[in-house]
Formats: C-alpha cells, sequence, structure tokens
C-alpha cells in the first residue's frame, strides 16, 4: 500500500510529533496493552503513550472521496478479518478464537467522540469505527491507544477500535449477514449539490447492504444538523421495505440516542454554533417470507 509522506518539512514540529506517534502506533496498535507492556517503557516513552493525541496535528482535508481509489486494504470476506489485531484482549489465549464478534458499528466515525461514549455505556459490546480519511483514522487509534494504556488497570477501553475503510463500499467484506445490533450514522457529509447526491452515505442501493449485516430488530442511528440531509435520509429510509421509523418515545428513552446527540466531534461542534439536532431512528424489520 502507498502511503503519503507523513509532512512535507522533517524540521518541523508536527513531522516529529507525527512521527513518534507512528512509532508508538506501529508497536502498539494490535498488541495488548497492559502492565507488561508497559512496564519496559522509560519515562518518556510511557508519557509519550498515555497522553491523548493533538488533533491539531491529524488535520487533513474536510472529505474525502467515497468514490475514488483509496488503495484500501479489506478481507476477502468477514471470515478472513483478524478481529484480534483490533480487539488483543478479547482473543482467547487456548484456542486464539475471538470471544466476541462486533455488534455495533459507528460509520464515519470521525475523532471518535461516540466510540469513546459508548464504550464504557456497552461494555459486553465489541464496537468499531469505520473511517475513510487516514490521518482521522490514525488520530482515533492514537487516542485509542492512550485511553487503554490510562486504564490499564481497569480494563476500559479494550471494547472498542477503529479501522480505516469506505462503508459504500466493502462492509459486507467485514461483518457476516444480520452481525450488527446497532448502526450510527452521525452527521455524515452532506453533500450539498445535487449532482453529488450520489455521495451520500444513505441510498437505497447501501441501505439493502446496511439492511444485510444488521440483525432483526437491530437499529439503524442518525442524526445531523442539515434538515435536508435529514428528510433524505428518513425518505429514503422510509421507503425501504426492511425499515421502519421508530417514535419519538423511543428516541427519548433510548440511552444511545442520548450519548449520540453529545458525544461526536461534530455534534459538540453543533452545540457550540446552538445549530438544531435532527434525529431519526430505524428499527430493521424481519425479511418478508416468499411465498
Ligand atoms: C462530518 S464527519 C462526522 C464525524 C463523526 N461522525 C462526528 O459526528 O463527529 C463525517 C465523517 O465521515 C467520514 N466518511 C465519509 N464517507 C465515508 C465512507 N464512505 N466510509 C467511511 N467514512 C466516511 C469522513 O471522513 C468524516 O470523518
Amino acid at each position: 500500500m502507498k502511503t503519503k509522506p507523513l509532512s512535507h518539512d522533517p524540521g518541523s514540529k508536527r513531522y516529529a510529533y507525527r512521527v513518534n506517534k507512528e512509532e508508538n502506533r506501529k508497536e502498539l496498535k494490535h498488541v495488548k496493552i497492559d502492565e507488561a507492556s508497559l512496564s519496559t517503557k522509560d519515562d518518556k516513552a510511557h508519557k509519550d503513550i498515555i497522553e491523548l493525541p493533538k488533533k491539531r496535528f491529524y488535520r487533513q482535508r474536510a472529505h474525502s472521496n467515497p468514490f475514488s481509489d483509496h488503495q484500501l486494504e479489506y478481507p476477502a470476506s468477514p471470515a478472513e478479518m483478524d478481529w484480534a489485531k483490533l480487539y488483543p484482549h478479547l482473543q482467547d489465549e487456548a484456542t486464539g478464537e475471538m470471544t466476541k464478534k462486533v455488534t455495533i458499528a459507528d460509520i464515519g466515525c470521525g475523532f471518535g467522540g461516540l466510540l469513546v461514549d459508548l464504550s464504557p455505556a456497552f461494555p459486553e459490546n465489541l464496537i468499531l469505527g469505520m473511517e475513510i480519511r487516514v490521518q482521522v483514522t490514525n488520530y482515533v487509534e492514537d487516542r485509542i491507544i492512550a485511553l487503554r494504556a490510562q486504564n490499564k488497570d481497569n480494563l476500559k477501553y479494550r471494547n472498542i477500535n477503529v479501522l480505516r475503510g469506505n462503508a459504500m463500499k466493502f462492509l459486507p467484506n467485514f461483518f457476516e449477514k444480520s452481525q450488527l445490533e446497532k448502526m450510527f450514522f452521525c452527521f455524515p457529509d452532506p453533500h450539498f449539490k445535487q449532482r453529488k447526491h450520489k455521495a451520500r452515505i444513505i441510498t437505497n442501493t447501501l441501505l439493502s447492504e446496511y439492511a444485510y449485516v444488521l440483525k432483526e430488530g437491530g437499529v439503524i442511528y442518525t442524526i445531523t444538523d442539515v434538515e435536508d440531509l435529514h428528510l433524505w435520509m428518513v425518505k429514503h429510509l422510509e421507503e425501504h421495505p426492511l425499515f421502519e421509523r421508530l417514535s419519538e418515545e423511543w428516541e427519548n428513552n433510548d440511552t444511545c440516542v442520548q450519548i449520540m446527540r453529545n458525544a461526536t466531534e461534530e455534534g459538540k461542534k453543533v452545540e457550540r454554533k446552538k445549530g438544531d439536532k435532527f434525529v431519526a431512528c430505524f428499527k430493521r424489520l424481519p425479511n418478508p417470507t416468499i411465498i
């Protein structure tokens, strides 16, 4: 896989920061972070690992074209996915098998705020963020490494991770039929212009893929500050035969809706600007019986 240079100026602070974080990431992103793995570190290395990443060093273009060839790596089928690399603490040492499967997905997870807040609320679930932008994915990986290191004694944050991927192309390569219980679409890119609507993350075709990986009774969560996009998502979900909208009363009683309203970085931005937040949640219906 081609990798872009870290920064154009090797003498810059940003370059040095990124090189250091990349070294940590390479060493720690696929291993158990516990007393043993941290005990060999000197004070400086230990501090570098437990310090939360600084967003300003991970800036990149706001949008990534979901139709371009990102040279992404993805498994040929879900059976070939090595989940132990993302959740090493959840691998049975004797058999090598994973003790759990991913059941919650945050599509276009951005800087990972939702993952971090869902983690303690759903400690028994494995939660995956999928993100297309390289630097943003790196940030989330570094954030999770730091959180796991800070919490090495209390086992927190072992159930979340992020994967660089294009959710519009490869979801069924990662997840089996009916594997997921919840899918989140928080503040997706609005693609305002009509000719760009095909790049929206909710379309009729994509909904059929989401229905494939979601189990019956599973839920699609959507939230956005763009009313036009909200209406678009509601329209497409309402028109799809495998989804049914959940009531406002259901939304008000659901823990995930409460978390989703406030956890994500985009959601916080909207809050600061006192913008609107439009929520819509849909239940995955049973497949119709074929007579
Ligand atoms: C506006 S941001 C919202 C991020 C986050 N959900 C939040 O609420 O803070 C949309 C994110 O979706 C990512 N994204 C867009 N298309 C994607 C795709 N096809 N697959 C995975 N991620 C995608 C973008 O890179 C971006 O980080």
